[in-house]
């Protein structure tokens, strides 16, 4: 695997690849992430993976500075997963001046459901992912970029994002990966304690509750209906001792309220003592 920080040696690296196939992550990887590279692997002539933590996305109070930072163990993990190239810029690489062009995403996608609880997190999102193709298919014909469905949101906004910039690169979505117990694998289950990691696998159960309880609706499906069983499933997590920021039954099509015969998805975010999980299913 040959490992690049600037983007000069980036596009050096690849400039004899026609059709690049992507993972942008944060690092930290788990199974999860190495799905996603095993999945881009045969979808493109070069399979690129990326490690940034990127600043622009978090906000701050949030864990920028103690986000987990594994190096080592990520790039074994790539190139055991058949990584060719590991882009891993420093901060003065990818924002050598302080970068104050940014995407800004609709707020009627971006400023919903986590855009409500991280205001500007799209923002950070869209602005690095847009910066990171750039930097990866800038000499290509088109590629592929593979993102997990875990960050569901996020994947519909940069799949807006392609399309409204007409990028010649296809978005796909990774399956969410789980533990044994149904916990959706994420880089901020290692801050769990060991009894909070045993009662984790809670948020994944109260959003299948909630989905099965809207599916029941039927043709009674409808806001106020919804409103109520998304209050209630937040209260019932409440009681198990978490901070839900929501649960809610959504349109899987543009994240909006949906109406009686929508295919759906239910989406939710809770914090367990001091550590914020986020997960979701279609349904
Ligand atoms: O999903 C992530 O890990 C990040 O949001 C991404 C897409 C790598 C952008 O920083």
């Amino acid at each position: 695997m040959h490992i690049v920080h600037s983007i000069a040696d980036l596009r050096t690296a690849l400039s004899a690849y026609q059709k690049p196939a992507f993972v942008p992550t944060m690092g930290n990887l788990h199974a999860g992430h190495i799905s996603l590279v095993q999945q881009a692997k045969p979808l493109g002539d070069v399979c690129v993976a990326s490690i940034f933590v990127n600043r622009l996305q978090f906000l701050p109070h949030e864990d920028f500075d103690s986000y987990p930072r594994t190096w080592q163990a990520d790039c074994t993990a790539l190139q055991a997963a058949g990584c060719d190239v590991l882009f891993a810029p420093r901060e003065a690489d990818l924002y050598p001046e302080p970068q104050t062009v940014k995407v800004q995403p609709p707020p009627e996608l971006a400023d919903i459901l986590e855009g409500q609880f991280r205001p500007g997190f799209f923002i950070g999102v869209c602005t690095v992912v847009l910066k990171l193709l750039n930097c990866v298919f800038g000499h290509a014909h088109s590629g592929v970029a593979v993102f997990g469905k875990k960050d569901y949101q996020q994947l519909m906004l940069i799949r807006h994002m392609l399309r409204q910039f007409a990028l010649p690169i296809e978005a796909i979505a990774g399956e969410t990966q789980r533990a044994p117990d149904g916990l959706a694998l994420s880089s901020r289950n290692g801050y769990l304690s060991p009894a909070e990691r045993a009662q984790a696998v809670q948020l994944g159960q109260a959003l299948r509750s909630l989905g099965a309880q809207a599916l029941a609706l039927g043709d009674k499906l409808d806001a106020i209906n919804l409103r109520a069983l998304d209050a209630q499933s937040m209260r019932l997590l409440a009681q198990q001792g978490w901070q839900p920021d929501y649960l809610t039954v959504r349109r899987r099509s543009d994240l909006g309220t949906p109406q009686a015969g929508d295919a759906l998805v239910v989406l939710g975010a809770a914090r367990l003592g001091n550590t914020r999980l986020i997960d979701n299913w279609e349904i």
